[in-house]
């Protein structure tokens, strides 16, 4: 059975035929995550199994895309500006950066956490990776988020039509600080508020595949890693293919 220790994780294929291994998959961007340090980080959350009324490609779709932030979740738009730098060409992994915003958000728990962490993250991490948040999302149902003061990892996992379950445990670096402590817990706050709102935003587009008028996609030039999550699904799962597939975008 192909097991192997890479991110500070230890990841198992029971499958017969091995994907390249995580090391591999995760190369082209190992260097820009070594400052967070992940061998050394300890669980800072219990792990968590979240049941979405959602089919497992809708929930992973979502998590491919971030132009639905500046109207899906105002708060992580209130503290971080939209132009996600998103890194093309490394085959199989979606990265999104976020940097904060430099104006206050006029709600008080976002704006301790944007006061505070840098200078509360600055024992542990470079300058650069003190005001930005960054999404990794690894084909085909793998997520992993950097905070500058934690990490979690999400897995969406399949269970029938419209059922999907989000398993993820979050982790840090040993500091209990009672000043990391209040930034972990804001910064908990202010995620679990955009989990909510990924949530309701994906039952919403689950009922409407139900709807006479709706159309696939591809909606956009940008939904370059929907593309390549669906070019996927069709190669591994011929029987999703449509007969008559939408044209592709230029
Ligand atoms: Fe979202």
């Amino acid at each position: 059975m192909p097991v192997e220790v890479a991110l500070g994780f230890v990841w198992v294929c029971l499958g017969a035929n091995p994907p390249p291994p995580p090391s591999e998959v995760w190369a082209p961007v190992l260097e820009e995550l070594a400052p967070y340090r992940f061998d050394e980080l300890v669980p800072t959350q219990p792990l968590y199994l979240e049941e979405w009324a959602v089919d497992w490609k809708i929930a992973m779709d979502n998590y491919l895309e971030s132009y639905h932030v500046p109207i899906g979740h105002p708060g992580l738009n209130r503290l971080f500006t939209p132009d996600y730098e998103d890194q093309r060409g490394i085959p199989g992994i979606a990265r999104g950066i976020s940097w904060m915003r430099e104006a206050p958000s006029p709600r008080w728990s976002e704006r301790v956490y944007q006061k505070h962490v840098a200078e509360v993250t600055a024992p542990h991490l470079p300058e650069a990776q003190r005001r930005s948040w960054r999404f990794y999302s690894c084909l085909p149902n793998l997520g992993i988020d950097i905070m500058p003061e934690q990490m979690d990892f999400f897995q969406v996992l399949p269970r029938g039509p419209g059922r999907c379950v989000i398993r993820g445990a979050a982790f840090g670096l040993p500091d209990e600080r009672r000043e990391m402590r209040l930034i972990r817990w804001l910064g908990n706050r202010i995620n679990m508020q955009v989990n909510t709102e990924d949530r309701l935003l994906c039952e919403r587009l689950q009922r409407g595949l139900r709807d006479s008028a709706y159309r696939p996609g591809p909606l956009s030039q940008i939904e370059t890693w929907m593309l390549e999550f669906h070019d996927l699904l069709r190669a591994r799962i011929p029987e999703v293919s449509l007969p008559h597939p939408p044209a592709r975008l230029a």
